[in-house]
């Protein structure tokens, strides 16, 4: 039996995602509904050190390297910073992260990073201030940028920028792009994903990779500059000759589903071994019911194994997962 997470395809997950709540300081169409999610009651929720407990046992016995949190949105947590240093402890050596909206990153940042934060992604879809109240129903554009300000300043590198592109930004990807290479921040245009909670994603409609590069291109030279790592989702693109880059996560037209390294646990502690595709297995009810570190480790193994090929979104009679983003964990 291979040690690790382990799927039919003969895909490894090493990367794991762990939503630590639904809730949101943002209403970002292409994720959430204007009221938000409807609430997860709080028993259902998975605590502190039984999120670390996972940490732990995904770290110790199944081979995972990295470890991000994200939501909904992961500060909307107040014990976020507990969160973090136990699963430090718990999984010594491996990169803990957080994807988050940025707002009140700058009071957070100091508990998180004395807790064992090593890196920050902050998602910003555009520098507009109007256009950003718009497409996140919310009017806090100086509250992300003092959030990525603070992210910066704590030395927390790489910082990247996760832009999802969507037809009503579109027109300021270039500034949003200068502004990164200004802020030295690592920027990344996402295509959007049928993952919104209103269903309203049309194929037709999506931004795609090549149509952003046709926009970027009016102000920059972009030469295509291949991925970090194999199953890293972002292909780089030096800016103007380089040494500064933009990423393109082509979800999409690109899909990179062949070289997926992720597993993930949902707030109420189930695993989800894809984005798409509703398959999910209950780790939670293992750990209240006195479960050992093997056998849950057996489950998730076996949660693993039976992951998709891909998220299938070209293939006739798709439908999206029953889940959104905010509640599956971007
Ligand atoms: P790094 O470790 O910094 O590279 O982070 P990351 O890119 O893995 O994480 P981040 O949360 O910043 O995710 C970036 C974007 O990738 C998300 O906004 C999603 O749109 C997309 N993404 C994340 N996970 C998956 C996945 O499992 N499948 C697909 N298709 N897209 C994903
Ligand atoms: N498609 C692609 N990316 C999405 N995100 C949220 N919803 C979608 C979607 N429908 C992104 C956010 C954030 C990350 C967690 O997921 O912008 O960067
Ligand atoms: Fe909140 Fe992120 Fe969803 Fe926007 S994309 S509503 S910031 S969870």
């Amino acid at each position: 039996e291979h040690p690790g997470l382990l799927d039919r395809f003969g895909r490894v997950a090493r990367d794991l995602r762990v939503s630590v709540t639904e809730k949101c300081s943002l209403r970002c169409t292409y994720c959430m509904p204007a009221e938000g999610l409807p609430a997860i009651p709080r028993d259902d929720l998975l605590t502190a050190p039984e999120i670390a407990r996972l940490v732990g046992i995904a770290a110790r016995d199944l081979g995972v390297r990295e470890v991000r949190f994200t939501g909904g949105e992961p500060l909307m947590r107040a014990d976020l910073a507990e969160i973090i240093g136990l699963s430090a402890a718990a999984a010594p050596g491996v990169d803990l992260s957080i994807t988050t909206n940025g707002i009140g990153l700058d009071h957070r940042l100091p508990a998180l990073v004395a807790a064992g934060l090593t890196r920050v992604n902050v998602s910003l879809d555009t520098v507009d201030r109007a256009h950003f109240a718009e497409l996140t129903r919310r009017d806090r554009l100086p509250a992300v940028l003092a959030g990525i300000q603070a992210a910066h300043d704590a030395g927390l590198s790489p910082l990247k920028l996760n832009a999802v592109m969507m037809r009503q930004t579109l027109a300021d990807a270039p500034d949003l792009l200068a502004w990164a290479l200004e802020h030295d921040c690592r920027l990344r245009f996402i295509e959007q994903m049928p993952l919104d909670a209103d269903r309203s994603w049309i194929r037709d409609n999506m931004v795609s990779a090549a149509e952003l590069l046709e926009v970027l291109g009016t102000r920059f030279v972009l030469t295509e500059a291949g991925r970090d790592d194999p199953s890293a989702p972002a292909e780089e693109w030096l800016v103007d000759g380089g040494p500064a880059t933009v990423g393109i996560i082509a979800s999409v037209t690109r899909s990179f589903c062949a070289a997926c390294d992720r597993t993930r646990v949902t707030a109420e502690g189930t695993v989800r071994s894809c984005l798409f595709g509703d398959d999910e297995t209950d780790l939670r009810g293992l750990l209240r019911g006195g479960a050992d570190d093997t056998e849950i480790a057996r489950w998730w193994r076996g949660a693993m194994w039976n992951k998709q090929a891909g998220h299938g979104i070209d293939a006739a009679g798709f439908a999206p997962p029953v889940r959104s983003m905010g509640a599956i964990g971007g």
